[in-house]
């Protein structure tokens, strides 16, 4: 596992669009689950601004990691979010995005999205792997739609899970624990001082780190990567 801080969450944008670049230079055929939050929405900006005409997008296929249980025009979506930040600035062909259906019932919407992920991608131990995973964590622990109070949701069957936010009661489909951990990397983005508690405790184990969701982010053996900024690291030793 590598940690990395960097000044602020600009920063951070900056480094990790530089790792995103590095990982998809070869020729290969990439699949790469995204995430939402605050801070791919700086990535995509940059990714948009500064690397539209040197990364290979036409490789890239991209799905997502979890998504909001709201169809694809509503502000919370984060196929929304990517599609105005990232999608609608760089020439992609629109076969390569594999979005969440938001708009379907749930249930059904997990296992249609599992069965595409195993057609897909490569299967290893029977589980599809991707070739990058990005994850943001929230300030109560979770990652992608795996909350703290649903952490059994992290080893639900069958690739994907029917999760509900614990405030809002709105529901999510998220991929589950054994296919993050597959993934041949994964990048966490965690920035700003509200997420500061939960790095330290997940990042030196202090006690009761395994109640939260992103402590169960360790990949079998792919390479695991933290992109923090200084206010999320304030709390590390
Ligand atoms: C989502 C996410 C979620 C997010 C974290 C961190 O769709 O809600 O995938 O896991 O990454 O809540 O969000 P911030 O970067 O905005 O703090």
């Amino acid at each position: 596992m590598e940690v990395l801080v960097f000044k602020d969450k600009k920063e951070v944008a900056n480094k990790f669009a530089a790792y995103f670049k590095d990982l998809v230079s070869g020729n290969e055929v990439m699949h790469i689950a995204l995430s939402g939050g605050s801070t791919p929405k700086i990535v995509f900006d940059l990714l948009a601004s500064e690397y539209n005409n040197s990364i290979a997008w036409e490789n890239i296929h991209f799905y997502w990691g979890d998504e909001r249980c709201v169809p694809p025009t509503d502000e919370q979506s984060n196929f929304k979010m990517t599609t105005d930040h990232l999608f609608s600035k760089i020439v992609l062909p629109k076969e390569n995005i594999h979005r969440i259906l938001g708009e379907n019932d749930p249930l059904g919407e997990a296992m249609r999205y599992a069965n595409l992920l195993e057609i897909n991608l490569d299967r290893v131990d029977e589980i599809p792997q991707f070739d990058l995973v990005i994850l943001g964590m929230g300030d109560d622990g979770h990652t992608a739609s795996i909350f703290p109070n649903e952490i059994n949701l992290w080893n639900a069957p069958d690739h994907c899970t029917v999760a509900t936010h614990p405030e809002t009661g709105q529901k999510r489909v998220s991929i589950n624990g054994a296919v993050v951990n597959k993934a041949k990397n994964v990048a966490f983005l965690v920035t700003g001082k509200s997420k500061a508690e939960k790095v330290q405790v997940i990042l030196e184990k202090t006690i009761g780190y395994e109640e939260y969701p992103a402590s169960l982010v360790q990949p079998s053996s792919g390479a695991l990567t933290w992109f923090l900024d200084t206010e999320a690291a304030a709390n590390l030793k």
